[in-house]
């Protein structure tokens, strides 16, 4: 059983009293998150992934489709408790320490006393800020806020861990510690739900990604899956390609690219390349080597947010 299963969860924002605006956040999104994966939620600025956790867990109600997480409805108890939270651009008190930020947020999740104590100081160790436990936070850094709102957001052992944006912000050192850090917990076990619009973070650790633009999943697959479908080849040519194979070639092809030797052609199906291949050779060209080019998330991403564009 999912741990997350989602249908059509759709959320109209209504705002205006005068002028009621509306605004679609999401459209039908169903998702499925499998225990112990990290799933990773893509999409621009205002594609909805805020929203969507949001709704996750109770703080903004959807207007329709449904949602259970632990095979429990929406707004059970459960799922707060069992479920950690690092909100997007999250705010703490600035004359706090880190520790009593972290006994504040165990406090609320009813733990006191020693227990309390160790918990917000094992954590803060787990996170790289051990010896920042006593100083205010006011003095922290972006990176070390994310840090400490991830420890926040894991005071209740959590199984699964909800993150807006946890790296936005953070220099590379300081997200590569975050992204080694979310491997360490799924290895325990937790289960990881990542909103970014920080694709090349993303395709790092996910084990699954969703891609939603304007309120719409686009995709969804392994990294590994929506990678290899792009169907661009690079062909190395014994000679120089002429202009005049290359005028044949562009017509049947979707993109040609490529210098001298060599070529980079994305075909429509994966057939079109005997095609192109054919035509070489009645140039009287030798194909030395032909692999098929994986391009990152980040390329997959862009174009497909550019072909919706034109819808
Ligand atoms: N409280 C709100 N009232 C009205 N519109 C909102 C509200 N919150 C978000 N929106 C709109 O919903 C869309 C999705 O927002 P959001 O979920 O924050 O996306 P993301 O997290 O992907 O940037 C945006 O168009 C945003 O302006
Ligand atoms: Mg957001």
């Amino acid at each position: 059983m999912p741990i997350v299963h989602t249908q059509q969860l759709t959320k109209i924002y209504r705002s205006g009293f005068v002028k009621r605006k509306e605004v679609a956040a999401l459209k039908d999104v169903s998702i499925s998150v499998e225990r112990g994966e990290i799933f990773g939620l893509l999409g621009p600025n205002g594609a909805g992934k805020t929203t969507f956790v949001k709704i996750l867990l109770s703080i903004v109600f959807p207007t329709k489709g449904q949602a259970e997480i632990f095979g429990q409805k929406l707004g059970a108890l459960e799922i707060r408790e069992k479920s950690g939270y690092l909100p997007e651009n999250h705010r703490y008190p600035s004359f706090l320490t880190g520790l009593q930020t972290l006994q504040l947020f165990g406090q609320l999740h009813g733990l006191n006393g020693s227990v309390l104590n160790d918990k917000a100081k094992s954590l803060l160790e787990l996170v790289g800020l051990k010896d920042w436990g006593k100083v205010k936070i006011k003095r922290y850094s972006k990176g070390m806020l994310q840090r400490l709102g991830l420890a926040q957001a894991l005071m209740n052992d959590p199984e699964i861990l909800f993150l807006d944006e946890p790296t936005d912000g953070v220099d590379p050192v300081g997200r590569k510690e975050i992204r080694d850090l979310l491997k360490d917990l799924r290895a325990k076990g937790t289960t990881i739900f990542l909103n970014s619009h920080m694709l090349s973070e993303v395709e790092a650790i996910s084990d699954r990604v969703a891609i939603l633009n304007k309120g719409e999943v686009l995709k969804i697959g392994t990294v590994a899956d929506i990678t290899s479908t792009k169907l661009e080849y690079e062909i190395q040519l014994d000679q120089i390609a002429s202009g005049q194979l290359c005028e044949k070639i562009r017509p049947l092809v979707r993109e040609l690219k490529g210098n001298e030797k060599t070529l980079i052609v994305a075909v429509h199906d994966k057939n079109d390349i005997h095609t192109v291949q054919d035509l070489i050779r009645q140039e009287g060209i030798f194909v030395e080597s032909m692999s098929p080019r994986k391009s990152s998330l980040e390329d997959y991403f862009i174009q497909l947010i550019q072909s919706g564009e034109g819808k």
